[in-house]
Parts: structure tokens; sequence; C-alpha cells
């Protein structure tokens, strides 16, 4: 994408606030942590990746007009930043991730002045989103193999340039695919409640040029059964050893669609999502959501006022539903216990 979809900028966070798109494309700034942690909480910034470099980024921020005179000073004070950023979305593990690399560097540079200290912390966040660039360009190089001339590619919620610092997961191999001369076409699921497919993915293609088609997501089935669909692409926010899979609510049900219809469903994620210390996808934590984000998204209200919702925001994909999972390291496949130990080790 031409503009960042999150930066540092002369002490503060700039990002793209995607709650506005499609209709109005702004950039905000993030000036200290309840800001970052109100937009990571509201989508202003989402997906697996961009959540970990909004985390990143965050506990700079906290720190960064520290006036402490000490070490033990100054690490309290991120490790309260840190606790609280960790508050504010539970499913995607990049956030802890990044979070953790930020506290042991700070640990690692403890004997810097304090404010060398902060600059080594800053580096930190910017090394993330470089190593995000690449990764994302590694999976879009190593999951293009997979798709075929005239492919036709369902994709659910946004694992776009705008859920990573740039150019995606599963969408990375998408425009992989289209920038190397291959014709792909993709179908869309909207995405409910908020949308991520409808108002970010097909914007994201249609930008790139990419020949998408919107549809609700309980049209999956039938457009898999009228044989539209060569093979479905999703992102992940959260991979456990054993390779289940905690992803967009609904994802569960396209990769349950895809097998009854004998359709290879594939993840792509960096290995920053994976969550070895989790052996299976039961210890994922899954977020939920305000019941007003299904009764009256988006402003309207298509529901009575009171009645009871229940709105998880993620589901778990069973590994045994799970075709391949396409990393920067290469294409992991079952049993995934070895082979993402495997990816784990190189
Ligand atoms: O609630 P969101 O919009 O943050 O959910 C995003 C997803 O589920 C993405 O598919 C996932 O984070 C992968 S993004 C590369």
């Amino acid at each position: 994408m031409a503009v960042s979809t999150i930066e540092w900028e002369d002490g503060r966070i700039k990002l793209i606030d995607q709650t506005l798109l499609p209709n109005e494309f702004k950039q905000i700034y993030c000036d200290d942590l309840p800001t970052i942690w109100e937009a990571i909480k509201s989508l202003r910034v989402r997906g697996a990746p961009a959540i970990g470099i909004a985390g990143a980024l965050g506990a700079v921020l906290g720190i960064w007009n520290s006036q402490a005179e000490s070490y033990d000073e100054f690490a309290a004070e991120l490790k309260s930043a840190v606790d609280y950023l960790a508050t504010s979305r539970p499913t995607a593990v990049n956030l802890f991730w990044a979070l953790d690399r930020i506290s042991r560097i700070a640990e690692e540079y403890k004997d810097l002045a304090i404010s060398d200290l902060k600059g080594v912390l800053l580096s930190e966040a910017q090394i993330i989103i470089e190593e995000d660039k690449a990764m994302c360009r590694a999976i879009g190089q190593h999951g293009m193999a997979l798709l075929n001339e005239n492919d036709t590619i369902l994709t659910h919620c946004n694992a776009g340039g705008l859920a990573t610092s740039d150019y995606g997961t599963a969408l990375a191999v998408m425009f992989s695919a289209h920038d190397a001369g291959k014709k792909i076409s993709v179908f869309a699921d909207e995405t409910r409640p908020l949308l991520q497919g409808a108002r970010l993915t097909t914007w994201e293609l249609m930008q790139a040029g990419i020949d998408v088609t919107l549809i609700c997501d309980n049209m999956a089935a039938q457009v898999m059964k009228e044989g539209k669909i060569q093979c479905v692409i999703v992102g992940a926010d959260r991979i456990a050893a054993n390779g289940d899979t905690a992803n967009k609510i609904g994802t569960y049900n396209v990769a349950i669609l895809a097998e009854a219809h004998d359709i290879p469903f594939y993840v792509a994620a960096p290995t920053s999502t994976l969550d070895y210390a989790l052996a299976t996808g039961e210890e994922i934590p899954i977020e939920q959501r305000s019941a007003d984000e299904v009764t009256e998204g988006f402003g309207k209200l298509t529901a009575p006022k009171g009645v009871k919702v229940y709105s998880p925001a993620f589901d778990v994909t069973p590994a045994s539903l799970v075709t391949a999972i396409i990393t920067e390291k290469g294409v992991a496949r079952p049993p995934y216990k070895v082979s993402l130990q495997a990816l784990q080790d190189t």
C-alpha cells in the first residue's frame, strides 16, 4: 500500500482508521496509551500482525516521555504500559508476542542510559515492522505456488495489507499471484458483524486490480456447490501447536463447507501467529464483543432493542480441516505437530 497501516511519527503513532473505510480514508494520531488502547479495542487498527505492531509501538509510546531516573523505575512504567495494552484484545497472539519482545529487549539493554534505552525499544518496534513486511512477501511467494491459472479463491474477513504492516497474509498470496501474471479471481465473504470482508478486503483487492466478488456469509455453500471456488485462503489470529487455528468468527463454517465440497482450505500466517505453548485450540481465548455491534452495527437498529445477543469474535477451525498452513518459512502440512515444530527449528 502507498500509505502505512501503522507507523511511528515524531513521538506518536499514526494509523489508518479502518472503522471509516471504505467511505473515508483517514489517518489518525495516537498520542497516549488510552488512545492506542482504544484504537486496538474498537478495531481502528486490526488484524493479528497489525495488532502486534500496535502493541509494540504502544509500549514505546507508554515510556516515551518517561522521567524515570533508574532502570527499575523505567521497567515498572514499561510493565504497566505492557499490562494495560495486553487487556485490549485477547485472541491474536501477535499482541502478546510483540509485548514480550519489547519487554525482553528492555531487560537485555537495562545498563543503557534511559534516553538510549528508549531509542533501542523504538528500533525494536521498527524491526518488528520491517520483519512483518518481509514475512508477508515471503508468505505470498510460498502461497502462490498453490494456485493455478484461473483459480477462484474464497476468503473470509480481511488478512490484507490493512491487517499487517503491508501486503497481508491470505491476500499476499493473491497479490503475489496477480503480480506474477497469474489470472485469479476472489470471492470475499462480507464477514458479519463488522464487515471486514465487505469494507476492507474488496477495497484492497479492487485497488490492486484483482477481480473480486462480494458475497454475504451465508452464500458460501451455494457458491461452492456451483463449482465456483477452487480453494479457500484465510488468515489466522492464533495457531496452536497441533495446527488448530483461531480466525475471525465464521472461518470454521467455511472450513466445514470446504471439506464438504472437497475444496482445499489454506491458512496463511507468519510464525509470530504460532503459539507453541498451547497444545490445542481448546486453550485459545476467544474474544467476546458487545451486543450493539450485532444489533446496531453502523448506526442502524436491525434487531429489537434489548434482545439477548451472543457475539464471539473468533472461532477455532480444527487442524483436521486445514489442508496446509502457509508461513514465511514455507508450507506446513499435516501432521502439524511435527511440521510446525520443524518450522520453529529452522
Ligand atoms: O477482528 P479482526 O478484524 O482483528 O480479525 C482479523 C482476522 O480475523 C484476520 O483474519 C486475522 O487477524 C489475520 S490478519 C493477517
